[in-house]
């Protein structure tokens, strides 16, 4: 299905190396005028050695939930309180862009949603958000259940192979077999191609990791080396990148053209009518094809696809790879999900009926999420000047910025915020059912679970800005809804099989980030058949 069809090239980033001095320049002089602020020097070594957002922590403690962090000449604004976010989000949106990320991602993502300018982002946004309606996500489930199925049917092949009827553990890396999981769901759910990862390895596969590799080290390395002309044909981990690249959008070229030809009628007629559940492709190329015509732009049809395939994959496989670490440190909790399992589902399929019931797993995804947010920093830089809230400990006139000014809005702290959770770094389900009174937060209307009626999950609205494990506003993750079904039913279906421990003590599992929190080398537990399901 995933045929080969040339292509040309990703343009180069249009901005250059002359616009990254301007950007400086611009932050030498907005590092001036930031007023009152708190100040936060950094040094170098705060870079290296552990995540940077664990010191954006240490300083919001410190110097309070809006402050300027400078690196030498390089100014940032790091926000931790949820009245200034949703100014920054919501209410003034439209006044920032991604600044830095937009200049990581674009190479990659050309003008999918995430790095888009405006006018494109609006354009394609209408067309992409409504894909996510409600039948799209029940004939999901679907996929999720049955990419799930194969996940579980590897594990009790490995366990069946340890012999004594599957009684001894099998030991595995399960952030890998969650990430190939993730490929499997996010390949069929966007673009009907079954990569097939839980199972087999494939170049496709490969350039998809590769991709995000790329991805990644691009945003933590600080010298943009990969914009000096011929660097991407000189330096050999570019010139990688460059055919990975062109592998996958090969196979994307060919996953339109294929769904351009194949546009049915009948299928536009389904679904039109909203008769999803009998569609046999009900992916969401399908449905930008079919719902649009078959005049959409390749293009920019490719770009959208590939955006979706980065932003849907590592974060719910970093998902999955936290809820099992916490889990596995909260035998009580991990039981209590499981008695919710067996009551909910016995040995049945998961559906999207018994999704709704699983209610502790849903609490357990989103708590896992307010402790690993993906990604832990939301990037934005000022589009032009604009008057930043001062918070609920900052400066009552607020704080005015310049255009220009490059903003880290720190979710990982909001999520850990002494002032809005209690016991902020405890894995607690529970605490999203309990409602919080904010007489003492001016600006801030509380936390109340009842505030989102029919929401199946917790998300920023109840929580007035204090929890926003997919951002707020506009910019809003499309895929919000489709990445914690999956997580709920991936989370359910293999504690409905298996008892899960970590192999090694927690604190052997170490953290570093790139896009996503992930580990350092591998969550590696040990699996057993479950014999007393109920
Ligand atoms: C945007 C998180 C899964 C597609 C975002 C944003 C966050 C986020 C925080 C906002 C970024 C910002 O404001 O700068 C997550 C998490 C996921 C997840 C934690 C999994 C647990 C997905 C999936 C898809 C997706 C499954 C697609 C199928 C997108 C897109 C955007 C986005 C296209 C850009 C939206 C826009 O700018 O209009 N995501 N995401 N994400 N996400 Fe997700």
């Amino acid at each position: 299905r995933c045929k080969s069809t040339s292509t040309d090239e990703q343009p180069e980033t249009r901005r250059n190396l002359l616009d990254n001095a301007s950007n400086l320049l611009t932050n030498l002089l907005s590092g001036g005028s930031l007023g009152s602020m708190p100040v936060a020097e950094g040094a170098v070594s705060d870079l290296f050695g552990r995540p940077l957002f664990f010191s954006l922590y240490d300083w919001f403690l410190e110097h309070g939930p809006v402050y300027k962090l400078a690196f030498g000449p390089k100014a940032f604004v790091v926000v931790s309180d949820p009245i200034v976010a949703k100014h920054i989000l919501r209410e003034n949106a439209f006044s920032y862009d991604k600044g830095v990320l937009a200049d990581i991602l674009e190479p990659i993502m050309g003008k999918g949603l995430i790095p888009a300018d405006l006018n494109t982002w609006k354009q394609r946004r209408r067309v992409i958000a409504p894909g996510f309606h409600a039948l799209y996500l029940e004939a999901m489930v679907k996929v999720f259940v049955d990419c799930s199925e194969r996940t579980i049917l590897k594990f009790e092949k490995l366990l069946e192979g340890k012999g004594l009827g599957g009684e001894k553990p099998v030991e595995l890396d399960l952030e890998a077999e969650f990430s190939s999981l993730a490929l499997d769901i996010i390949g069929l759910g966007v673009f009907n191609y079954d990569f097939g990862s839980v199972t087999k390895e494939s170049p496709i596969i490969k350039a998809v990791y590769g991709t995000l590799f790329e991805a990644e080290h691009r945003s933590t390395f600080y010298i943009p080396y990969w914009k000096v002309p011929l660097a991407r044909w000189l330096v050999p981990r570019q010139l990688k990148f460059q055919n990975d690249l062109k592998t996958i959008n090969d196979c994307l070229d060919g996953l339109i053209e294929n769904a351009k030809e194949t546009r049915l009628e009948t299928d536009v007629e389904k679904l039109q009518q909203r008769d999803y559940l009998n569609l046999k492709d009900a992916s969401l190329l399908r449905f930008l094809v079919d719902m649009r015509g078959a005049d959409v732009d390749d293009r920019q049809l490719r770009d959208d696809l590939m955006t979706m395939l980065i932003a849907g994959h590592e974060t719910t496989a970093a998902v999955l790879t936290w809820a099992v670490f916490l889990l596995a440190q909260h035998p009580l909790k991990m039981e209590k999900a499981q008695a919710e399992i067996d009551a909910v589902l016995g040995h049945e399929r998961t559906t999207f009926d018994s999704l709704k019931k699983l209610e502790y797993l849903r609490l357990i995804v989103v708590e896992t999420l307010r402790l690993y947010p993906q990604p832990p920093l939301l990037i934005r830089r000022s589009l032009r000047s604009d008057l930043l809230p001062g918070g609920y400990k900052g400066n009552k006139d607020g704080y005015a910025i310049p255009a220009g000014t490059d903003i880290f809005l720190s979710v990982y702290n909001l999520h850990r915020s002494p002032y809005f959770w209690d016991k902020p770094d405890e894995f607690e389900p529970e605490r999203f059912l309990a409602q919080r009174k904010s007489e003492s937060i001016e600006g801030w209307a509380g936390f109340d679970p009842l505030r989102s009626p029919g929401a199946l999950y917790p998300n920023e609205i109840v929580s007035d800005f204090a929890f926003l494990p997919f951002g707020g506003g506009p910019r809003k993750c499309v895929g919000d809804q489709f990445a914690l079904m999956e997580s709920t039913v991936a989370l359910a279906m293999l504690l409905q099989k298996f008892d899960v421990e970590l192999k090694g003590s927690p604190e052997s599992v170490e953290l570093v980030t790139g896009a996503t929190m992930h580990t350092k080398s591998g969550l590696w537990c040990k699996l057993k058949r479950r014999t007393s399901v109920h």
